[in-house]
Parts: C-alpha cells; structure tokens; sequence
C-alpha cells in the first residue's frame, strides 16, 4: 500500500489551487484538490474576475448605446435595460467556465473532494468526517473581503454589500456609496454608474487606486470624475446604519476633523482583502502566519514546513488572478522536481474601467524611492491615428527605462485596450527589453499599440507624431 493517498493535496481550487492540480497531475502525480465551494474556479471564477467583468461589458455596451459613442456615430438609439437578463447572462458566464474546470479535473484525473479542509498533521488533512494524507500539501485558500469595523455586510440584504453582493444587486442603485477607491470600488462603481446610479466614491487616500504609477492615478480620477463618478477624497467611513431603503453613513476626513454623514441607497465596501487561513488548523501542521495574516513562503513557494507549500492570495505578493495561476504552475513543477519560477517584477496589473487602465514593473515614484535613475517616454492616445479615428482619445502611454542601460523597467497606461496591450509590455521586459527594441519592433497601422512604441521612442525624444 502507498504511504500516502496521494501525492499531492491542494486545498483551494481558484486559480491558484485548480492550475497547480492540473499542472501536478499532468506531470504524473497522484492528485487531489480539495474546495468547499460548490462550484470549482475560486474567488475569480464565481464572485470575481468573471462575473465582474461580464457585467463591465454589458454595462458597458449599455452606456455607449445610451449615452456615449452610438450617438457620436450618428446612431440613435434607445436602450432599456433589463437587469435580470443582464445577471442572467453573467451567470451563464460563470457557469461555464466553472464547469469547465470540473472538466479539466477529469480530463486530467484530478481527484475533487469537496468540503473545508483542516489540518490535523503536516501530511494529513481533514476533510469533513474523512481524513486524507499526501506527501505534499499546497495552501491555495485565497482570500476574502477585509471588514470595516461599524460598517456591517449584509449581501442578503442587499443594502450593505461586498464585491459578492455588488455583482447580484436586484436593482439598479439610485445612489451607491463606494468605500475605497482602489480596484474593486472603481470596476464594480462604473458598472452601476453606468447602468443609472449616482456613484460616491469614498477614499481614505488623497488619490485613487493605490500602488499605481503616480501620473496614471491622477488621469484615472480625471476621468472618472468627468464620467459622472463623486469623489471624496481623503476621507473615511466610520459608520453605516440600513434602514428601510437607505443607508446612513458616517463620513470623517482622513486627516481628523469634524464628521458628517450622507444618505445612500446602497453601499458597497471595497476596502481590501485578506488572506484565508481562518479553520485550516495551521498550528497543527506547525504553521503560523505573518502579521498581515499570511502563509510566509520562500522563492520555491516551500513554507517553513518543508512539505507544505503555498500559492496565491494567502502568501505575500499581489492579489491577482494571474499572479495564482503562475504560482501554481511553478510550485506543482517544483513538487515535482522540476525548477518552477515565477518573475515577480514582471506581473502586469489591469483595472478594466473605461478606458482601462493597466501597468506592469515600477512607477516613477518607486523608481525615485529606489534611487534609480531613470528616463520617461509618454505618448497621448491623443496623437494615436486608431484611437483619433475611434473617437476614443482619452488616456497615453508611459514607459520608464534605465537611464543608463535604457532596459525598461517599467510601463503604463490608460486607454481603451490597456488590459491587452500590457501584455506586450511583459513579454518585451520578461526578455529584458530596451525602450530601443520596442521603438524598433514593426507595430500594425492603424492601432492602438502604436502608441506603445511612440512612447519607447519618446524616451530617446524621437516620437514622430508628436
Ligand atoms: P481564490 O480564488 O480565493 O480561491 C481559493 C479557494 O479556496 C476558494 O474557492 C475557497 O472556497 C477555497 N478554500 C479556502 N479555504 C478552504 C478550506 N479550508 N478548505 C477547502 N477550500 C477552501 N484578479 C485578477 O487578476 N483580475 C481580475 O479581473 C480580478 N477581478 C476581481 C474581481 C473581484 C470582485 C474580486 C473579489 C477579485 C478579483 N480578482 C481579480 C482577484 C482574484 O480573484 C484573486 O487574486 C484570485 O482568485 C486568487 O486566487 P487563489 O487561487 O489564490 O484564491
Ligand atoms: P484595494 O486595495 O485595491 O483598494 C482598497 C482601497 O480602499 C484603497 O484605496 C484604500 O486606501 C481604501 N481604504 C481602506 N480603508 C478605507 C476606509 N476606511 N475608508 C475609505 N477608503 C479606505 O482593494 P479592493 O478594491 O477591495 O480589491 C481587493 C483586491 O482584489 C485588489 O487589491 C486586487 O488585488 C484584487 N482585484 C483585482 C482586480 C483586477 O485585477 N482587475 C479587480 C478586483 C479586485
């Protein structure tokens, strides 16, 4: 008999969790994957990445016939909108996909047991009344909405929502208040904007979307701003109180001074999230977490057990989809004795608003902090011929290179296909790319990524159409 039941046991199957369970299975490991979900996919496929972005493009599409680019274009039209259509349509979506991963699993005889997964040992698990051992453990349990102490989540209620909540409202909100500015409040604010509500975005910084390159923040809030989108920045919730239909909220200024409250129809709380390890019985396994609540893992992605291994939003690094899905390619190669590495410089980061916005590497404020001295080439969607012939001229490119070896370092931008033409930057600084390369690499005419390479050749102060 074997030692263990399987090989390899990951507990969580987002995309963290289900792509280290293919990749491990394929790479001929006996290999089990266990999820309290109902459905496969994680947070990104059921209450995330997909459902939200299903519903950015029906918004979207709903905006541009209403109030936007038909009429530009000399169509009229007028959309009514039926919103459980448009749920239904998202959920179709996400069925898919989530199926789709139970097919993989199949495909690839990964063994799916469903429950919450503890920890009784370094090498076995609980998994409601069953106990299952493995050689290798992967922690792949994502993460969940960081609460806001006197602000109470009720997606039931549908009043007070998170993220999970904000993708199944009923009703189009006739005012939402957004707490935080970053990601989720800015995508999951544009949808009900533009599907009719009045959108406040609550922000305790003085500027939106943190951690984003200095001068992409401050176009982002230009335009939302123009888009119809409120902003009170430098301010924060301490308080929120549902009745009936409207919610009160309890507004003070980041910085101190006096309170005061607004009205809402609803609200949604977008002000973080934090990593899973609540019920895994970590000390069991002789695990403990970092002050910001997760797993600690070296380059390998080994925790300080040595069979015990961790991927995803539950360790260090950014919360992202994609950053996952590598991570658990690399760690199942590694279990497997292969040499797994994920490039943690080069993970692009995209917000899908309209225009996205997306970068990937440094900014130039981390290039200031890090000392290093560096050159900038931008260039204005303005002066791109595709999106002048689109009517679709908001936004520019940035490239940020080493002033002395001219190797990029960093790229950004804000326009309407950022989320695609990031990925030409990551592949161009993965192969350790000089703003001269791209400057020099044949682009398509007429299109957007033109504006990639006229900002590459900007940084030598030699773009053409401007
Ligand atoms: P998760 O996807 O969170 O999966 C972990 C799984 O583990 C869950 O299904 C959970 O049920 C399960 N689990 C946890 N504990 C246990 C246990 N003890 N036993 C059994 N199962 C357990 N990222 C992007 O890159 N692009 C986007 O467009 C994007 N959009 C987003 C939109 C929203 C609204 C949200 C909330 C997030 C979005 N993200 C996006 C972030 C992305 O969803 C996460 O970074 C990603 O899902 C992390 O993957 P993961 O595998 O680490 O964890
Ligand atoms: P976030 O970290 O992106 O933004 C949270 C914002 O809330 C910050 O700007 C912060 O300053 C602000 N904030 C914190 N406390 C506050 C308070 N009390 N009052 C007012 N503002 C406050 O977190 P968010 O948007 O919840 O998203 C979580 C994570 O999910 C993201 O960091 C990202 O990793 C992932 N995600 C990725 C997406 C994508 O890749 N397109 C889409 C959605 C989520």
């Amino acid at each position: 008999m074997a030692e263990y039941d399987y090989d390899v046991l990951i507990i969580g199957a987002g995309p963290g969790g289900y792509v280290a369970a293919i990749r491990a299975a394929q790479l001929g490991l006996k290999t089990a994957c266990v999820e309290s979900r109902e459905t496969l996919g994680g947070t990104c496929l059921n209450v995330g990445c997909i459902p939200s972005k299903a519903l950015l493009h029906g918004s979207e599409l709903f905006d541009e016939a209403k109030n936007g680019h038909f009429a530009t274009w000399g169509i009229t039209a007028k959309p009514t909108l039926d919103l459980g259509k448009m749920m239904a349509e998202k959920t179709k979506a996400v069925g898919e996909l989530t199926g789709g991963i139970e097919f993989l699993f199949k495909k690839n005889k990964v063994t799916w047991l469903k429950g919450h997964a503890a920890f009784e040992d370094a090498h076995t698990v609980k998994v409601g009344n069953d106990t299952v051992t493995a050689k290798d453990i992967v922690i792949a349990t994502g993460s969940s909405v960081t609460p806001l102490p006197g602000v109470t989540v009720d997606n039931a209620g549908k009043r007070i929502v998170d993220s999970t909540g904000a993708l199944d409202l009923e009703e189009v909100p006739e005012h939402l208040v957004v707490i935080g500015g970053g990601v989720i409040g800015l995508e999951l604010g544009s949808v009900w904007r533009r599907l009719g509500a009045k959108v406040t975005v609550v922000e305790f910084l003085d500027q939106l979307l943190p951690g984003m390159d200095g001068e992409v923040r401050k176009e982002a809030q230009k335009i939302f701003k123009k888009q119809g989108m409120e902003m009170m920045l430098g301010h924060k919730v301490t308080g929120a109180t549902a009745k009936g239909k409207s919610v009160t909220l309890t507004i003070e200024p980041a910085a101190g001074g006096e309170a005061k409250t607004i009205e809402a129809s609803h609200v949604l709380v977008s002000i973080g999230r934090r990593p899973n390890t609540e019920g895994l019985a970590l000390d069991k396994a002789g695990l403990s977490v970092n002050n910001r609540g997760q797993i600690e893992i070296d380059h390998e992605f080994r925790t300080a057990v040595p069979n015990i291994w961790g991927i995803g939003d539950v360790v260090p690094g950014p919360m992202l989809a994609h950053k996952a899905e590598d991570e658990g390619i690399a760690v199942a190669e590694n279990i497997a004795g292969l040499t797994g590495i994920v490039n943690h410089d080069v993970i692009p980061n995209v917000v899908y608003t309209a225009p996205e916005i997306a970068g990937v590497g440094i900014t130039e404020e981390q290039a200031k902090e890090q000392g290093l001295a560096v050159k900038i080439g931008k260039f204005p969607m303005m002066a791109n011929s595709r999106a002048k012939a689109n009517r679709d001229t908001d936004g520019f490119v940035k490239v940020i290179a080493d002033a002395q070896t001219d190797r990029v370092v960093g790229v950004w931008m804000i326009n309407s296909l950022a989320g695609t033409m990031i990925a030409q930057a990551a592949q161009a600084m993965e192969f350790g790319a000089t703003s001269e390369d791209i400057a020099y690499t044949c682009h398509a005419h007429p299109t957007h990524a033109e504006a990639f390479k006229e900002a590459a050749m900007a940084v030598t102060g030699k773009p053409i159409h401007m």
